[in-house]
């Protein structure tokens, strides 16, 4: 228990001065189920306005990579169940082009259940998946291939990211990529204020849920005895910033037992920093491309111009 990243992240942010949790921790079983009732939730947008792209857009898409013809990879960072890329990979089929979908994502589960159901979805597609973590998957596809490659981030996951470890996250991708590489990647954009902490504060109460249940996670992964009903949800939305957080606020002064750790104190009204799900502006977006160094390319709009899917290619 001890020596897993999941103790030690864990420990670490609730021994900082800040307390904070990863909110990459938020996905076991429950955390995943949760997760698909989030975006089944009238407030919660993101997924909608996403998925309207690709499923109204999907040809402009592929047309913006006109260039790449025989044998390229589609990477995928993430790929979970790959609804929203199914409707891309199957206008990139229908335009002919070959192509070999190479999804990472960090659970097998996935990766095999990709292995059996792209198939039925996209006739004759050839998959080959990477499990592991994105930054050492995409290497090893650096690797394994010399084909030309378009890397999907898609759903808004870099919004997960502090500003400063996005670009270096974005800035190592970029360093992986060769020279006529693509990458397609998801923002959420910045809105009225009200309609984003709606989307974090569902009346239903799953987000609320969906934080609690990293703390759950924590008692039975890590043998701990945290009491849930202690905690209020909290979350917060900064239209200069465009952060969008939440918070998980101690509803008294109380102490955490976490088996073989030291004991964790917290005060009453002590915030542990939950999920940063950052909004970006159109001029943000760019200038982020133009520091990192990558040509701006086509950028694809909902409707409503609540989201946006930018491609960047690698000079
Ligand atoms: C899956 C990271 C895009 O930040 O909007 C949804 C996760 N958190 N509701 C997001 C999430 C709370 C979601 N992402």
């Amino acid at each position: 228990m001890k020596d897993t990243a999941f103790y030690k992240d864990v420990l670490n942010g609730l021994q900082a001065p800040q307390k904070y949790l990863p909110s990459k921790y938020f996905y076991d079983a429950k955390g995943d189920i949760l997760f698909q009732k989030i975006m089944e939730a009238p407030e919660y947008y993101v997924t909608n306005s996403d998925m309207e792209i690709f499923s109204n857009q999907s040809s402009q898409l592929v047309e913006a990579f006109g260039n790449y013809y025989e044998n390229f990879d589609v990477i995928e960072l993430g790929a979970g169940d790959a609804v929203k890329s199914t409707f891309f990979l199957k206008a990139l089929a229908n335009s002919g082009k070959s192509y070999t979908y190479r999804p990472i994502d960090i659970s097998i589960n996935i990766i095999d259940f990709l292995h059996s159901e792209l198939p039925q979805r996209v006739a004759g597609i050839s998959i080959n998946g990477l499990v592991g973590e994105y930054l050492p998957a995409l290497k090893q596809a650096y690797l394994q291939s010399s084909n030309k490659k378009l890397v999907l981030f898609l759903g808004s996951s870099i919004g997960n990211f502090e500003i400063d470890e996005a670009k270096k996250f974005l800035r190592e991708v970029c360093n992986l990529m060769n020279p006529g590489d693509s990458i397609l990647i998801g923002f959420d954009l910045k809105k009225n204020p009200r309609q984003i902490l709606a989307a974090y504060n569902d009346a239903g109460g799953i987000t609320k849920a969906f934080n609690l249940n990293l703390l759950s996670r924590i008692n039975k992964e890590l043998g701990a005895d945290i009491d849930l009903d202690s905690f209020e949800h909290f979350p917060t939305y900064d239209p200069v910033t465009g952060s969008c957080r939440s918070y998980l606020i101690s509803k008294k002064k109380q102490v955490i037992f976490i088996t073989g750790a030291p004991k964790i104190s917290l005060s009453q009204h002590e915030p542990i920093h939950m999920e940063l799900s950052k909004k970006f502006s159109v001029h943000e977006i760019d200038e982020i491309a133009t520091e990192l160094g990558f040509q701006i390319r086509p950028y694809f709009f909902d409707k409503k111009s609540w989201y946006c899917n930018a491609i960047w290619e690698k000079k």
